[in-house]
């Protein structure tokens, strides 16, 4: 299958306004509502990249930098950084502008992971990534060690799960 580049697929500041309903009680704005945003926005650049129906399988690292404030346009960027055999790395950035100062403030980092789906509902093949710029190398290089601390720390957890179940016994 041929790779694909990362242009190919990616979000490019889309735009959200930040009215009174999109408050938490605390007065900024609501972290789960900034949540399905990016995981809609990812969806569309791993279903633009492997032309198949995605799910999300983990998300890595949410990191919410700084409160986004009422009026606030925040503006979301997506791209993938690496694809393995079914499943996809997207790597998304929330920024907050302020409208008239013009003055942005990073809200929010995070990486998922989606899994293709064929018509029977199981794992399809999907195109490799042509990482083609210094930063799409370094994304394409920092996604493999998520992976491999995401699938050591899963291998820990069960080993210490197996022993903490052995001892109940
Ligand atoms: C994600 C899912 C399809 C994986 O199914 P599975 O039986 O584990 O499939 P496989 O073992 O064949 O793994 C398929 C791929 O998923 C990846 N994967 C599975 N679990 C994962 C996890 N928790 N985090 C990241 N990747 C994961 C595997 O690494 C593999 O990737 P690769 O083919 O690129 O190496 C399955 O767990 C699922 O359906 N989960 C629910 C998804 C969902 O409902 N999401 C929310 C709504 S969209």
């Amino acid at each position: 299958m041929q790779g694909k580049e990362v242009s190919e697929s990616a979000v490019d500041n889309h735009t959200y306004k930040i009215f009174p309903n999109d408050l938490n009680a605390y007065g900024t704005a609501f972290g789960g509502m900034i949540m399905s945003i990016i995981d809609r926005i990812a969806l569309v650049v791993a279903e633009r990249h492997s032309g198949q129906t995605c799910v999300t399988a983990s998300v890595d690292s949410i990191h919410f930098l700084n409160p986004a404030k009422r009026g606030d346009i925040l503006l979301f960027s997506a791209g993938i950084n690496r694809a393995w055999r079914t499943s996809m790395e997207i790597g998304i950035k929330v920024v907050a502008e302020n409208y008239r100062t013009k003055k942005k403030r990073h809200i929010l980092s995070a990486y998922f992971t989606f899994v293709a789906m064929d018509e029977e509902q199981k794992p399809i093949e999907v195109p490799s990534v042509l990482a083609t710029t210094p930063e799409e190398e370094r994304r394409y290089l920092e996604a493999e060690y998520r992976r491999s601390q995401r699938k050591k720390m899963a291998r820990e957890l069960k080993r210490r799960r197996e022993v903490s179940d052995s001892s109940d016994k």
